[in-house]
């Protein structure tokens, strides 16, 4: 038996960053794809100079072609235009959407057994063109982005308390967007609920922080959005499917009455495994919760609805 083929469409920040927590990971061979592709074949051969010292057995192919994405497991699409200060992510919605599609033809092409992995903005808009352009089940397509949101809030959680990252569980759920909803209820700390331990107005301000995360990001750095952490989450997500670790994974999946919401990609938590997306985990919302989740699947509904 071969190696897995994991094949990255888009040879962006995150794209980059991907290839190189991937192939320190060894979960199996790459393919960067990118539009141009002297840009890919810098990036791969300037992560592959790094084997000999990282140690890593990977081979790290560079390609203009999407017929050389062949039979790979697993698909990651990053490419898009990522956001400029002030810009919302949901002023991104055109311009991806065309890009999307310029890639799902050759995605079901040659890798129709492939479970994809979605990261380009507006997120949850993103994941549904992608299922309903390459007309793939709703398990093989998955959406990154409460991974992300779960580990800045984890994150400032930590700076906040000193407590080891390690320790602290969250969940953020709903849209990668204003109205994600980190559930403040299911975040403890070695297994004490945070509102137990940290004074709610602390709380509230880490909570906000996090539905700004990325604007944060892009406020610092002026000329880039987010990579690092995008990178490092979408790789947990193809580790989970190649090792069919059956994390339990918040992600943005197609939900059909789960949560009571039918018919659009949002974050909810699921078991990620071999089979893609393997169950949507059921947790119990108050009603504050629910609503908030309600507002946040309007809000993505709203935004799917002006790509028809
Ligand atoms: C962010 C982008 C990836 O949240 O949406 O940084």
């Amino acid at each position: 038996m071969g190696r897995k083929k994991i094949a990255v469409i888009g040879a962006g920040k995150v794209g980059a960053t991907l290839v190189q927590i991937l192939a320190y990971k060894q979960l199996g061979d790459i393919v960067l794809w990118n539009r141009t592709v002297d840009k890919a074949q810098g990036i791969a051969l300037d992560i592959l100079e790094s084997a000999p010292v990282e140690g890593f057995d990977v081979k790290i192919k560079a390609t203009g072609e999407l017929a050389d994405i062949k039979d790979s497991d697993v698909v990651v699409i990053t490419a898009g235009i990522p956001r400029k200060e002030g810009m919302s992510r949901d002023d991104l919605l055109a311009v991806n959407a065309a890009l999307i599609s310029s890639f799902t033809e050759g995605i079901k092409t040659y890798a129709p057994n492939a479970v994809l992995v979605v990261v380009t903005n507006p997120l949850d808009a993103m994941v549904y063109l992608t299922m309903k352009k390459t007309g793939f089940q709703k398990n093989r397509v998955i959406g990154m982005a409460g991974i992300l949101d779960s580990a800045r809030l984890r994150e400032f959680i930590a700076m906040e308390t000193g407590a080891s990252v390690k320790d602290i569980t969250t969940l953020v759920l709903g849209s990668h967007g204003d109205t994600m909803v980190p559930l403040v209820r299911h975040t403890r700390i070695g297994g004490v609920p945070i509102e137990d331990i940290v004074p709610k107005e602390k709380i509230t301000a880490m909570v906000e922080r996090t539905r700004n995360g990325g604007a944060e990001i892009i406020k610092l750095e002026k000329d880039s959005s987010a990579y690092y952490a995008p990178a490092s989450s979408l790789a947990l997500i193809v580790e989970s499917i190649l090792l069919d670790k059956k994390m339990v994974l918040p992600c943005s999946a197609y939900v059909e009455g789960e949560y009571g919401i039918n018919g659009i990609f949002m974050g909810v938590p699921v078991v990620v495994g071999a089979g893609g997306i393997e169950k949507i985990v059921q947790l119990n919302l108050n009603d504050d919760e629910k609503r908030d989740l309600a507002a946040s699947a309007e809000k993505i509904r709203a935004l799917v609805s002006q790509m028809k």
